[in-house]
């Protein structure tokens, strides 16, 4: 492939993956949401019936039904930077006396990723059933302003419990309901926020392992290439020092394929680490990210089912102050890691 397709690929393939993250990772209004939505209304007169129709259909099945779309595509994107490190990146460092050691790290770091990336896919989250109703019930008690007894699910016909939320994708009520996660598809819940607060730190850990090396790599390649001190001719007869685009130029043009996946890397570890960040603050202070949203004034369709969408509601009579229930830091992180089973029997 020659350069401008290859730049008009990775810049499609990065636009498409913020405006997907953005949209759908807190299914809350985004700006990019917005802009998503401002452009579907401005293209719809211009486009046909049956194509809209299709577009509709298509969405909904990515993100309103559960489908392995995204792991797939989750496994496709990281077959593809592991191949480019492995055949192109492994050499260059090995050439540059990187250790071996240094560089199977990126390989442990996609060992334990898979194990827990499998684990949230695999683990139920916390599915509130007709047999394990009376223990989940007592796990935590109504708060009254966010969750109120003797409220049950229409779809499930079973009591909500505290902290509960019915999961429209899986339609199920899970327990502490945090999230839909698409890249897993499955819920993130009482069962399985551990593993994924773990996965996502592998994950964040990958990227950033393999940008470090790959942007040493570069450097060496700079350094070893004497682009440095290199001088050139400017138009007025002028000997001109090679300054930093003569040095980016270069990159792009030697290793176009080293650098695009290096900005992906980038963009990928500061998203990923943004949002790990957010949800290990979540588990320290006790807070699901249903609730965050609750507390602070704003209901998605998907938790009010009554709600328009472009309509932020306030169930919460003052949503102005936060409520934490923390009874400690240490002990939040513990009923994150060490959930409490309700009944040990199996359902079904
Ligand atoms: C977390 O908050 C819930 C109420 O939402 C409370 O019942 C529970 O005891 C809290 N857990 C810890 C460890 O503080
Ligand atoms: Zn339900
Ligand atoms: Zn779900």
């Amino acid at each position: 492939m020659d350069f401008l397709s290859l730049f008009v690929v990775y810049v499609v393939v990065v636009l498409a993956c913020i405006v997907l993250v953005c949209k759908y990772s807190g299914q809350q209004k985004t700006p990019f949401s917005f802009l998503f939505n401002s452009v579907g209304k401005v293209v719809a007169p211009f486009t046909p019936k049956c194509l809209q129709k299709l577009s509709q259909w298509t969405l909904h099945r990515l993100f309103h039904q559960r489908n392995n779309t995204f792991i797939y595509l989750h496994i496709l994107l990281e077959a593809a930077v592991y191949a480019e490190f492995t055949y192109e990146v492994f050499g260059f460092c090995r050439e540059m006396d990187t250790t071996l050691t240094s560089l199977s790290v990126p390989y442990v770091l996609l060992a334990i990723k898979t194990f827990f990336f499998y684990l949230c896919i695999k683990r139920d989250p916390g599915t509130v059933t007709k047999k394990k109703i009376t223990g989940q019930l007592s796990v935590y008690p109504y708060d009254r302003r966010l969750f109120h007894p003797g409220v049950s699910c229409e779809t499930c016909q079973l009591i909500k419990p505290a902290r509960s939320k019915h999961c429209r994708v899986c339609n199920r009520c899970v327990q502490r309901f945090d999230h839909h996660c698409v890249w897993v598809n499955n819920c993130i819940g009482a069962q399985n926020t551990r593993y994924f607060l773990l996965y996502l730190f592998s994950v964040c850990a990958m990227a950033g392992d393999i940008a470090v090396l790959t942007g040493d790599m570069l450097f060496h390649a700079v350094l070893r290439s004497g682009l440095l001190r290199a001088s050139y001719v400017d138009e007025y007869g002028q000997q001109q020092p090679a300054g930093p685009l003569f040095v980016v130029q270069h990159l792009f043009l030697t290793f176009p394929r080293i650098v695009f996946m290096l900005g992906f890397l980038v963009f990928v570890f500061f998203l990923l680490a943004g949002y790990a960040l957010f949800h290990s603050y979540l588990a320290l202070v006790n807070q699901t990210a249903n609730e965050w949203y609750k507390s602070r004034g704003y209901v998605c369709q998907h938790c009010h089912p009554t709600a328009t969408s472009d309509r932020l509601c306030s169930p919460v009579p003052d949503h102005s102050k936060r409520y934490y229930y923390g009874r400690g830091l240490l002990r939040n992180l513990e009923e994150i890691f060490f959930p409490t089973q309700p009944v040990r029997k199996k359902d079904n």
